[in-house]
């Protein structure tokens, strides 16, 4: 195929056969939500780059090297955006949603842009599920978000595979101590360092702490620790954070080099890691960032929240085998027609069932086809039954009714006594996992 026609390098078609188990993970998400009082907001997909550049923060990789950039027809730059936070916040701001203390808890998903080297589990178009949660400054709403993740997953039947690593960052200030410290530390052990991280000293020193390199994390082992640099507040808002997850009994590992990739970020990170998916195992992470909305030029509003990578988790999902057999359920009932006018009369009798029975599963025949062909397709389809409308049935007002499940007889049925008797039939048929929600 001639390259124009295949799809870039990292964005993925999700195609038919994976969709059910995207909406189970969507739908079983926002049923969640709806139980903690959390609302959905839509936005929108391209921004201001100016919007990223300042929330996230230059310096960072999401910034530096990986937004999908340019110029529109005004010459306006723009960009795809990387992920929902950002947006999210410029929405609030815009909207006054979070004027007067007012809280907000909020949920959206969609597609995120990030040009990073393809791999498994890491993409250039890929998809989030996000939360951000406006005005409560406390440890408590950072505990619920980690409570209804984990919630989630147990929900989703993943609750043995994720495991939550847990940070505190501290105040600005403390950190801004906290960074001289390390810079002057690693400063003396320059040349041990990786090239990325003798680059980030300068840019963005405390990513340095999570280093993939094994010399430099050699080096970080005798290096200062954030822990001792946390302000009291911090660290009695940390604390606050543990004694909830406790008492739930959730477990955490603590863990000191956990910086997040984003410079939002403030007191509380978490993410949630597996060790199932090979070297992408974050499957989503977050945390707290009381000082982004005053970066934006609002009053200063406290604000928390994660993402979590629906590939990742659709991954997960299948790795473990817990996509359950009964989604994309089949079809209930299918038509069969033969002959241009019973194809006519066919349509509109369906349209009536549809009428009739709103919920009903009804697949109707397109492409005429002999009677093999026909049923050949409506075994295909999963249907229980086959309704079947030939000249013969047409000329008597009648419909063909025959289980495609069992043997029993093909019944005749009077088109205006079709809708009770198929819903006898079908509520004889349906097994108990197939009834309807
Ligand atoms: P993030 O850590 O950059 O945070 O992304 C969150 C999650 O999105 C990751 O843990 C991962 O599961 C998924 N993800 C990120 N990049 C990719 C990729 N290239 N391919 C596949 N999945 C990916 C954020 O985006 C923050 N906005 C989260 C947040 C919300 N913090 C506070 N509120």
């Amino acid at each position: 195929m001639s390259k124009s026609l295949q799809a870039i390098r990292g964005m993925n078609d999700i195609l038919p056969e994976q969709t059910p188990a995207w909406r189970y993970l969507e739908s079983t998400f926002a049923r969640l939500m709806d139980g903690y009082g959390y609302k959905e907001i839509r936005l929108p997909i391209l921004e201001f780059t100016e919007l990223f550049a300042r929330g996230i923060g230059e310096g960072t990789d999401v910034v530096d090297k990986e937004m999908y950039t340019f110029a529109d027809r005004n010459g306006e730059s723009l960009t795809l955006r990387p992920e929902g936070t950002a947006g999210c916040v410029r929405a609030v701001l815009e909207h006054g949603l979070t004027g007067g203390g007012q809280v907000q808890k909020l949920w959206y998903t969609g597609p995120m842009f990030r040009y990073e080297k393809p791999q498994k589990g890491r993409y250039r178009q890929f998809h989030q599920i996000g939360v951000e949660v406006f005005n409560l400054p406390g440890p408590d709403i950072d505990a619920e978000l980690i409570v209804l993740t984990w919630r989630l997953w147990q929900k989703l039947g993943i609750a043995d595979a994720v495991t939550l690593q847990l940070n505190s960052l501290g105040s600005s200030e403390a950190r801004a101590t906290y960074r001289d410290a390390l810079v002057a530390y690693l400063q003396e052990r320059f040349e041990q360092l990786d090239e990325d991280s003798q680059r980030r000293l300068t840019t963005n020193p405390l990513r340095i702490l999570d280093s993939k390199n094994a010399q430099t994390q050699a080096v970080l082992a005798e290096a200062p620790t954030l822990a001792d640099y946390l302000d009291d507040e911090s660290r009695a808002h940390f604390e606050g954070l543990k004694a909830r997850l406790d008492a739930v009994g959730i477990a955490y590992t603590l863990n000191p080099k956990l910086v997040r990739g984003l410079d939002y970020y403030g007191r509380t990170v978490f993410e949630w890691v597996t060790d199932k998916l090979g070297a992408q195992g974050t499957v989503c992470a977050g945390g707290r960032y009381d000082g982004l909305i005053s970066q934006f030029g609002g009053k200063p509003t406290p604000g928390v929240g994660f993402a979590m990578g629906v590939e990742r988790l659709v991954l997960l999902l299948e790795t473990l085998d817990r996509i359950p057999a009964e989604l994309g359920r089949p079809m209930d009932v299918y038509l069969c027609m033969f002959g241009e006018e019973a194809d006519v009369a066919g349509l509109a009798l369906a349209e009536k069932l549809r009428d009739a029975l709103p919920a009903l599963r009804l697949a109707v025949n397109a492409g005429a086809g002999s009677f093999k062909s026909q049923f050949k397709k409506a075994d295909k389809s999963g249907a229980l039954f086959a309704l079947i409308l030939g000249e013969n049935e047409l000329s008597q007002q009648r419909i063909g009714l025959k289980s495609l499940r069992s043997d029993d007889e093909q019944e005749l049925v009077a088109w205006d006594e079709l809708t009770t008797r198929l819903q006898e039939r079908l509520s004889q048929q349906i097994p108990a996992d197939r009834e309807r929600e």
